[in-house]
């Protein structure tokens, strides 16, 4: 009798066991996909996918029309994506030889990361802030300019890199700007760093600029998809990121119309793979997901670019280019991660 009781709680405890189990792993489910999955209806998706910077703008400024040279944005809101990683090294290959271009480099985010790359690999410590110039507009092109004096990180190289420095007070400006034009919709702020660009002055200082955006939409990463002609994007090739990439982009589409109609989707460059020669299948079935969803959300850039997905020119993850961060630029430390960011220079040359 006792046994039989003993074998009967066991087998209930079992049972007890067996559904708090499977609860727990339906419930862990559960808050797996409500994470990463967008709402179905679109009513709701309207409403929580709407961002303030869709605001039509008065009137575009007549320069937005005009031609300028090659402006890159690196840009997406999934942080730690390799935006910064990817801007220096560009700024590295086609500042040196045998590119040589004369390079602008814009540090629009808050962090600082890029301004302390790019100034720990040309050995200066000044960490005064020079971007907040660009976004205000309160400063002559010329005065601007002289904030971001020419400099090498190497003697033999004949380009040349200006570098204009973010610190965190930088984020208080850009609240500061925010806040105006929100108060005041005639006072428009998101084509502060077009005019400067578009300049005289500063068009006869560069080849190309590079702008390194922080992972948000912010005043500054408006200006800067305002004034580019390109738009970057880096992904790592995973679940967590890839959504958070289209998301990205189905906020651009947004407010593109109105705000920098001319932003040509340049392509999504996967960064941080795991493998140095190649992508892995899994990583290629992720891409070949987005590039589907991108094609959808932003048809001009199929027809334009072939693949959106440059996935030729993916950044593998190195011991290299980690240990580099925020000392220097791995192109110049490592040859391997030169021969990374080389081809991916190439890519992008090719699609400019
Ligand atoms: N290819 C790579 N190999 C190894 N480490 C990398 C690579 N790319 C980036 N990292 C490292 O990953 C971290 C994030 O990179 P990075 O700062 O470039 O990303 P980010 O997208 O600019 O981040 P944030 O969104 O914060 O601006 C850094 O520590 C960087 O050194
Ligand atoms: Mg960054």
């Amino acid at each position: 009798m006792t046994a039989e009781l003993i074998g009967l709680l066991t087998a209930v405890l079992g049972l007890v066991a067996a559904i708090i189990t499977l609860w727990a792993v339906l419930g862990q489910k559960k808050r797996d996909v409500a994470l990463i999955t967008p709402p179905e209806d679109q009513e709701t998706r309207a409403l929580i996918e709407r961002t303030i910077w869709e605001r039509k703008p008065p009137q575009r400024p007549a320069i937005y029309e005009s031609s300028r040279p090659p402006i890159i944005v690196v840009a997406n809101m999934k942080g730690g994506v390799g935006k910064t990683t990817i801007t220096s090294n560009l700024g590295a290959h086609f500042s040196s030889d045998p590119q040589n271009k004369r390079v602008l480099l814009i540090d629009f985010d808050y962090q600082g990361s890029l301004s302390q790359t790019v100034l720990g690999q040309a050995g200066i410590t000044d960490v005064s802030m020079s971007a907040h110039h660009l976004l205000l507009g309160k400063k002559a092109t010329e005065d601007a300019l002289n904030f971001a004096p020419p400099m090498r990180f190497r003697e033999r190289d004949r380009g040349q890199v200006r570098l204009f420095r973010a610190t965190y007070p930088f984020a208080t400006v850009e609240n500061e700007l925010f806040v105006q034009w929100l108060t005041n919709p005639d006072q428009e702020v998101r084509y502060n760093l077009l005019r400067y660009l578009d300049s005289a002055d500063f068009k006869s200082a560069y080849d190309i600029v590079l702008v390194d955006c922080p992972p948000r939409i912010t005043t500054a990463t408006i200006n800067a998809l305002s004034a580019a002609s390109h738009l970057l994007v880096p992904t790592q090739p995973d679940g967590l990121s890839i959504p958070g990439a289209e998301y990205f982009s189905r906020q651009l589409m947004r407010m593109r119309e109105e705000a920098f109609p001319n932003l040509k989707l340049l392509g999504v460059i996967p960064s941080i793979t795991l493998v140095a020669t190649g992508l892995r299948p899994v990583e290629e079935a992720e891409l070949r997901e987005l590039e589907i969803k991108l094609r959808e959300i932003w048809p001009a850039a199929a027809r334009s670019n072939g693949e959106i997905v440059m996935r030729t020119a993916f950044v593998p993850r190195t011991h290299a280019i980690r240990d580099a961060a925020g000392k220097g630029i791995a192109y110049f430390r490592d040859a391997k991660a030169k021969q990374v960011f080389v081809r991916a220079g190439a890519e992008v040359t090719q699609r400019l």
